[in-house]
């Protein structure tokens, strides 16, 4: 009887732990698992194979069913960066913490980036990147993070990624569609909302 009993109380543990890490599951990659109102802290974040990055989807497109922007956050640990890439979506970036630099090669009329402008970003700083110039942002500081909030558009994103600022703009290397969440895309129903 005892071991029945055990038993019993075993596989309704087991049914408990279960259903839990489903609901864990279902938060992490559903629209219909996720709360209204969510604490940043306890987003799931990754460096998605990038080093000294942490990336926080906030709202995105796979995540959230977003159709015109997606917001993240991010950390970049002394003398990380992005890399040098271009897009033709709208991005706006808000500087929370740290410092570094901005460099833009706002000539994207000609074959290649070229030599880019450098503009100090520092906390509580904000700018915008003009739709297809090449763009890299650095944590420059060597003591700090530099965290930002990134506003895009039109997600997902379509990058054109260069190795260095002489690449032309034709040999620039496609990622389309960008996303950081792509191992929630199978998972996550489409959204029924085909019109805002
Ligand atoms: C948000 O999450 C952090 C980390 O788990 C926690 O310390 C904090 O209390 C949470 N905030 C609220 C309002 O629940
Ligand atoms: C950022 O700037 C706004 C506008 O001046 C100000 O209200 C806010 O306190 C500033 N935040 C920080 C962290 O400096």
């Amino acid at each position: 009887m005892r071991t029945m009993a055990t038993l019993g109380r075993l596989g309704i543990g087991l049914t408990v732990i279960a259903l839990l890490s489903a609901v864990a599951e279902a938060s992490l990659c559903s629209i219909n698992g996720i709360p209204l109102v969510r604490n940043i802290s306890e987003l799931p974040q990754d460096n998605y194979g990038r080093g000294g990055l942490s990336h926080i989807t906030v709202a995105g497109s796979v995540l959230h069913g977003m159709k015109e922007i997606e917001v993240w956050l991010q950390t970049f640990a002394p003398g990380s960066h992005t890399p040098i890439h271009r897009h033709s979506c709208e991005e706006v970036f808000v500087v929370l913490k740290g410092s570094g630099t901005l460099y833009l090669a706002p000539n994207s009329h000609v074959k290649y980036p070229g030599t880019p402008e450098e503009f100090p970003i520092f906390s509580n700083s904000t700018f915008h990147i003009p739709v297809n110039d090449a763009h890299q942002v650095w944590n420059t500081n060597e003591r700090e993070d530099l965290q930002v909030l990134v506003i895009i558009s039109r997600p997902p994103v379509k990058v054109f990624i260069y190795e260095d600022w002489s690449m032309p703009h034709t040999a620039a290397k496609l990622k389309f569609p960008y996303h950081w969440d792509e191992e929630c895309l199978l998972t996550t129903p489409p959204s029924a909302k085909d019109e805002l």
